[in-house]
């Protein structure tokens, strides 16, 4: 991806030294740590600090939004994290998709062996406990709302989890601590940045929505051409430009301003929100072989 035409992305990266702290601080009263991240960026949307935070704990990821992701990529994805000793589970909040999955599976491998020696002891009755960690809007909320049960108040994007340990009890004789810890993800790199808006996990007004949706339409007339033609009735080719693929977007769409220009900046946002809510098919912004 060429990254030479747009301004960086400016990114706060939250209070990563406290979050990180926090975190630390409340891993030893958990079992077992829940990752999650987005199906369609999996490197993208992990804090590439967690492996390391988190290494004392057994740990799962969950591939969220896979109803919005290449099912594909998200097969792929799942070997890769195998072949690294990983256990990740791909999921869907929205639907509840594989959501009753989660806990037997967490039982199963990563918990295992505590399990089994819990059973030697007599004490298989004790709740298992977990602590869920992400990046900010990847699903954190409506993975607690969906195992809780009921509609809890959205996470805060704010560092850390919780400083009063409250549990919160879910299905399957198991509690998680009632805050997440919300972890910002730090780009060193302007491409995980770009990916991240993309999905809408950056907000739109630290970057430029126009430069954004070209970006995005190069991508995808690279990547998913079939897509793209399907849900805008456009021809292009590889000399097609991102400036062209735009235009011809907007007049499809009929947003035309006097002059009969095209309306470039309300087709970037149609372009954007379509590819967000899955208009535009099932996407996956990267795969483990092209990384
Ligand atoms: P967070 O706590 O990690 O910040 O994330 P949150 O659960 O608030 O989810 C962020 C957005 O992603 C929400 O959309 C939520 O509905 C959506 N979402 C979560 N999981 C999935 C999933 O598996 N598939 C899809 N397609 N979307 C998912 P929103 O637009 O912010 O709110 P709303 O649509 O729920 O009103």
């Amino acid at each position: 991806m060429d990254n030479d035409d747009m301004k960086p992305i400016q990114w706060f990266p939250g209070h990563m030294a406290k979050t990180k702290r926090a975190i630390s601080a409340n891993l030893k009263l958990v079992d077992a740590v829940v990752e999650i991240i987005d199906a369609r960026t999996p490197l993208s949307s992990r804090n590439p600090d967690i492996d390391n935070i988190t290494s004392s704990k057994p740990k799962i990821i969950l591939m969220n939004k896979c109803d919005l992701a290449d099912s594909n990529a998200t097969s792929l994805w799942i070997n890769y994290f195998k072949k690294k000793n990983i256990t990740a589970l791909a999921v869907d909040c929205k639907s509840g998709k594989n959501i009753n999955r989660l806990i037997p599976t967490i039982k199963s491998t990563v918990l295992k062996d505590l399990m089994d020696k819990r059973q030697r002891n007599g004490t298989a009755g004790t709740p298992i406990r977990l602590m869920i960690l992400g990046i900010p809007n990847v699903g954190k909320s409506s993975l607690i709302n969906r195992l809780a049960g009921g509609k809890r108040a959205k996470v805060e994007d704010r560092p850390g989890v919780t400083r009063v340990k409250q549990w919160v009890k879910l299905k399957d004789n198991t509690e998680m601590l009632d805050m997440p810890g919300v972890l910002w993800h730090k780009f060193d790199n302007q491409t995980v940045a770009i990916r991240l808006a993309f999905t809408g996990a950056i907000k739109d007004d630290v970057v430029d929505i126009e430069t954004l949706a070209m970006k995005l339409l190069i991508f995808l007339a690279e990547n998913y051409p079939e897509s793209l033609k399907a849900r805008y009735k456009i021809e292009f080719d590889e000399n097609t430009s991102s400036v062209d693929l735009l235009e011809k977007v907007g007049r499809k769409r009929g947003m035309i301003i006097s002059g009969g220009e095209v309306n470039t900046e309300r087709t970037a946002i149609t372009v954007l929100d379509e590819f967000r809510s899955g208009k535009l098919g099932q996407i996956t912004l990267e795969i483990p072989s092209k990384e």
